[in-house]
């Protein structure tokens, strides 16, 4: 036992020297996998000795159930905010403020991060709370949020009794720009910039949802401390990154003002590099002792102030308004601007993003825009100057039809998005054959992204369903593609005709119908020409359909042109039914299941059905008589008792092709 503690020791501060590594210095010092590889191992034997897990172990970032509510929390001191200075007089000012009451005057001049102030508590070395500002005097409890951010050390370098500190959490750009794409994608609103997206981020009640998002910090200030002193602002620095803390690596020290504004100036032009954004440089008289001299307002410190950059906007005029089709069926507005030259580049195309956010800003063709980069990237227009208009500017309505083929244009309850549903679509038709052919559609070998550019490229594939009217002679003549691969590929197309139903079903790519609903409709709709002939109140009676999938497949199957690719698939020999079972045959007869970790497509419970539904038996327990342990995300001691006793485990999808 002893010796298994000292094993998870030592890998717990292996874990944190390279999340340190990886994190905070951006260096890493091992691969991926191997990472991952030292990380199970702890899970593993965390696993079997579950008495040893400590909250400050690395593989307790997540965890926990979604909150109801913050907690409020009462902070040691009122965390205050700053003043601004806007020039190089106003900075002038606040110097020689500062000079009259404090002698031998240095600051240290650091970037001023644009994200969400938080406060950070440890005791004894281990991080214990973590809040927000909230007003100053009062902010919530968002520990849980903030343990899932790798950067964040959940322990100390050193085992101080109490340490308190303030930092900043950000959103990358690269990670916004990724969020808000992800989110168009789903027809969600998006966020307006980084701070926005890392303020939206920390406060979901579920901690799944800020991990699933790359927030990053830079810890810049300490509020209280016992066991250390600390004498000036640069000390501070070095001391926390000694501890393990991200601390921005801008920082610099300077010995007058006028280094101070040099040192704002040239990040004025180099903050569209940084891959965070930043909105100006905050000065900070260096010297603790002098700090208490100056002393504070009610609101803000006498001995500190933020340069702000102005704000990098510039007023263009709409010329039109194009309208595209993306990858994925989504039908979006683009702005054509009279060119531009804003933040670094020309700008002559902003995204509007969606309808309704041209409504809700009133965007007219013709007016006076004012533009901005969201997250110093992407153009964009904040609002029109409605005092500009001169009358003859044009609202802007969404199309019924789809401008690139011409179907229906159908929008989904509680989405922005506008989205065209042909999965013919030419604007959709790679990104369509790209996931019928995946792995839980079709299966189609072969069949990736190269192959399916070029099928479209050469016209060989215009809709879906012309994959199964290809010879090998139409392939033979594509780049990389050999006879032998050629018939490769014809055969793989034609083996998938024999899938079961419900894998074509997810092939549709039908909005919110994922493998698993595919499987639920199957198991009650057993032809896919009784799928538009049922109504949405028929589909809500299958348990577990919510209203958007209802809706979902009946504006799905309505689709004329989506009707045509079903028939034409049915031609084409594609199993549009569910075989009924064949006179009670039972594959699994007299094998003994054993289910641990979470699978993606079913439940516990859907996959006990299914294998006993096929003959076989589920046990609780791992034992030689046990035939397969079948292990989700996240196993459990299950796994390694069958690793133990040499019993065949099972991944999801080997499990799920048992069953088919
Ligand atoms: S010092 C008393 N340093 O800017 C010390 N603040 O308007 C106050 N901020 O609320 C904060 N980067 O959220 C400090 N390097 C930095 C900062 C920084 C960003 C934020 C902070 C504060 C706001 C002040």
């Amino acid at each position: 036992m002893a010796e298994v503690g000292e094993r998870i020791n030592e890998l717990r501060q292996e874990l944190r020297k390279h999340e340190y590594h990886y994190y905070v210095l951006d260096d890493p010092l091992i691969s991926d996998a191997e990472y991952d590889q030292l990380m199970r191992k702890l899970q593993q034997l965390e696993n079997e000795y579950p008495e040893l897990i400590t909250p400050d172990s690395p593989t307790q970032r997540v965890g926990g159930q979604a909150a109801e509510k913050f907690d409020p929390v009462v902070h040691r001191k009122p965390l205050l905010s700053l003043d601004n200075a806007f020039s190089l007089a106003e900075l002038q000012e606040f110097n020689r403020r500062v000079s009259r009451a404090a002698t031998a005057v240095s600051y240290m001049a650091e970037l001023k991060i644009d994200g969400v102030s938080i406060v950070l508590v440890y005791q004894d070395g281990i991080l214990v709370n973590a809040a927000t500002r909230g007003d100053g005097l009062v902010g919530e409890d968002v520990t849980n949020n903030i343990r899932t951010i790798r950067s964040i050390p959940l322990r100390l370098q050193d085992n101080l009794p109490r340490l308190e500190v303030r930092g900043e959490i950000y959103m990358p750009k690269s990670e916004f720009l990724r969020l808000n794409q992800e989110k168009e994608e789903k027809g969600e609103k998006i966020f307006a910039n980084p701070r926005n997206a890392a303020a939206g981020s920390i406060r979901q009640l579920d901690p799944g949802i800020t991990a699933s998002r790359a927030l990053a910090a830079f810890i810049y200030d300490i509020i209280y401390i016992e066991g250390k002193e600390i004498h000036d602002q640069q000390e501070a620095l070095n001391f926390l990154k000694q501890q393990g803390f991200p601390v921005n690596p801008e920082a610099c020290y300077c010995t007058d003002i006028e280094a101070v504004y040099a040192y704002s100036q040239g990040y004025q032009e180099k903050r569209h590099d940084l891959p965070y954004e930043i909105d100006g440089v905050v000065i900070k008289l260096n010297s603790m002792a002098e700090r208490e001299i100056l002393g504070q307002t009610a609101k803000s410190p006498r001995w500190a102030i933020a340069y702000k950059f102005p704000a990098e906007e510039k007023e263009t005029r709409l010329l039109a308004v194009e309208i595209n089709v993306g990858r994925t069926g989504i039908i979006a507005p683009t702005a054509i601007l009279e060119p531009v030259s804003l933040a670094g580049t020309t700008v002559s195309r902003a995204s509007l993003h969606n309808f309704d956010l041209l409504r809700e800003k009133d965007i007219r063709v013709g007016d006076t825009v004012l533009v901005h980069k969201a997250g110093d990237i992407i153009p964009e227009i904040i609002k029109p100057i409605v005092e500009k208009r001169q009358g003859r500017e044009e609202e802007i309505e969404p199309p019924g039809n789809c401008p690139a083929c011409g179907s229906q244009v159908i929008r989904f309850e509680g989405e922005v998005a506008y989205r065209c549903e042909n999965i013919n679509c030419p604007a959709r038709l790679k990104e369509s054959l790209i996931f019928f052919a995946s792995r839980p559609a079709m299966n189609i070998d072969g069949l990736g992204p190269a192959v399916i550019d070029q099928l479209v490229e050469k016209n060989l594939v215009e809709k879906v369903d012309d994959l199964y009217y290809l010879n090998e002679a139409d392939i033979a003549g594509l780049d990389r593609m050999g006879a032998k691969s050629a018939s490769n590929l014809i055969q793989a197309i034609a083996d998938s005709k024999t899938r079961p139903l419900y894998r074509l079903v997810t092939a549709l790519g039908i909005r919110h119908i994922g493998s698993k609903t595919a499987r639920i409709l199957t198991s009650h709709i057993h032809d896919i020409d009784k799928f538009s002939q049922i109504n949405e109140e028929q589909l809500m009676s299958i348990p577990e359909i919510g209203p958007r999938m209802a809706e979902s497949v009946v504006k799905f199957f309505r689709e004329p042109r989506n009707q045509e690719t079903i028939a034409r698939l049915k031609a084409a020999g594609v199993n549009t039914v569910v075989a009924e079972s064949s006179g009670g045959l039972k594959p699994l007869a007299g094998k003994t299941f054993v289910l641990t970790g979470t699978l993606e497509s079913l439940t516990r419970n859907e996959a006990s059905e299914k294998i006993e539904a096929l003959g076989g038996k589920v046990s609780g327990s791992v034992s030689k008589k046990t035939d397969y342990v079948v292990a989700g995300a996240e196993p459990g001691s299950k796994y390694n008792k069958a690793l133990q006793l040499e019993v065949t485990i099972l991944n999801e999808d080997e499990f799920l092709n048992m069953l088919e």
